[in-house]
């Protein structure tokens, strides 16, 4: 079984201007499963509802008169240079809407300076990817069932160039994804990960008093033992995504993490998690001034990025956007998606009269009296 990759716009028209003209779309580029499978959440679609609606139930305050000559969205992350605060989240499986799958994606990134995060689900090799880009580049790590396994992607993501992984933690096993249940979507034969040559380990004997779940799926899931070991084990700056509980990043400081993704997953994983842009304030205070906080889920808009500023966060992933846009125009339409986001950037710092990133913070929401 396959799904049919559709052709591909060359030229854009003039109604993409904002994010969602992307995903309205897409669905006119890919198989009706396959949009199912990138755009649903999980469950009941509350988180991923959440994500959005947090965003839109903040408000700004614009200010007047502020000198812009100087003015820019540098920043700096794990003593790297940052364009922009905006980076391209890890999303699995890109083949699935376009041959040049993750290599289209890298090309945009590098023509918008954006930071790049390759999945360990790539369809592409890494190393290919990595050379498809000059900006800033993490590998974005799952656990493989063998630490020698895991130990060997490690060693080649240093190796092409990646300079931090991201290793993510909220999915040890998969939430319940009952729109693409429902869509009848299947992960085609001729899409596999190929940067993971592990397969899951024999399926673990279970007694009729085991849980398929608990003794069974769980039994290969990563815990805090394999975290301390990845320390053990690389020079490579650690970010851990999917932290959403301070318990959590204040233990995972212990350990010599050396940053955060505030992500539900994109509201994929458990559902009625609460928006990210409502944890991020909580993990920004524990974690303190010095250690980067980056965040996803719902960004569609300049606006939002200012708000995740404005809250704490030192940048933000994107995911749906980038595949819409791949499945729409390739590398050219992730790029005008990433420009679009970056002017909006700009606007909304140019209106709420902020020159820097630094100058974003709380007090620029409004805040309704109680
Ligand atoms: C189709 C799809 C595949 C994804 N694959 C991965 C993955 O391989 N690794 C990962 O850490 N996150 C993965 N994510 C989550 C994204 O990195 C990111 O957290 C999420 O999409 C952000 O929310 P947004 O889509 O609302 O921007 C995936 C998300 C989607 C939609």
């Amino acid at each position: 079984m396959s799904y049919p990759i559709y052709e591909k716009l060359t030229q854009l028209p003039n109604d993409i201007v904002a994010l969602e003209d992307y995903q309205r779309l897409a669905p006119d580029f890919i198989p009706e499963p396959v949009y199912t499978y990138i755009r649903s959440g999980g469950a009941d679609e509350h988180t991923l509802r959440r994500n959005s609606d947090a965003f839109n139930a903040l408000s700004l305050y614009n200010r007047v008169l502020v000198d812009f000559d100087q003015a820019n969205t540098h920043t700096q992350l794990l003593g790297e240079c940052f364009r922009h605060p905006i980076l391209l989240a890890p999303v699995a499986h890109q083949g699935l809407v376009h041959t040049d799958a993750e290599l289209a994606t890298a090309q945009a990134a590098d023509a918008l300076e954006a930071g790049l995060i390759c999945s360990t689900l790539a369809s592409k090799p890494m190393e290919q990817i990595a050379a498809n880009t000059t900006a800033p580049k993490w590998f974005q790590l799952y656990f493989q069932a063998s630490r020698q396994h895991t130990k060997t992607l490690v060693e080649r993501a240093a190796a092409s160039g990646y300079t931090a992984l991201v290793v993510t933690v909220d999915v040890p096993i998969n939430g319940l994804r009952n729109p693409i249940q429902r869509s009848g979507f299947q992960l085609p034969d001729n899409i596999q990960a190929i940067n993971t040559a592990s397969k899951s380990q024999s399926p673990v004997e279970l007694n009729p008093e085991q849980s398929i779940i608990f003794q069974g799926l769980m039994s290969e899931a990563p815990t805090w033992r394999d975290i301390e070991w990845l320390r053990q084990n690389t020079q490579l700056p650690i970010i851990l995504k999917g932290i959403s509980h301070p318990k959590d990043a204040q233990r995972a400081l212990s350990l010599g993490i050396d940053g955060f993704v505030v992500s539900n997953h994109g509201g994929r994983s458990l559902d009625t998690l609460p928006a990210t842009i409502d944890m991020l304030p909580a993990i920004r205070q524990i974690v303190g001034d010095t250690i980067p906080v980056l965040l996803d889920g719902g960004v569609r808009r300049g606006t939002d990025i200012f708000k995740a500023l404005a809250l704490g966060a030192d940048a933000v992933l994107i995911g749906r956007p980038q595949i819409y846009a791949l499945a729409v125009a390739g590398a050219l339409g992730v790029a005008h998606m990433l420009k679009l986001l970056r002017d909006e950037l700009e606007v909304t710092m140019a209106l709420c009269g902020c020159p820097t990133l630094k100058d974003i913070n709380p007090d620029c929401l409004f805040k309704p009296k109680a």
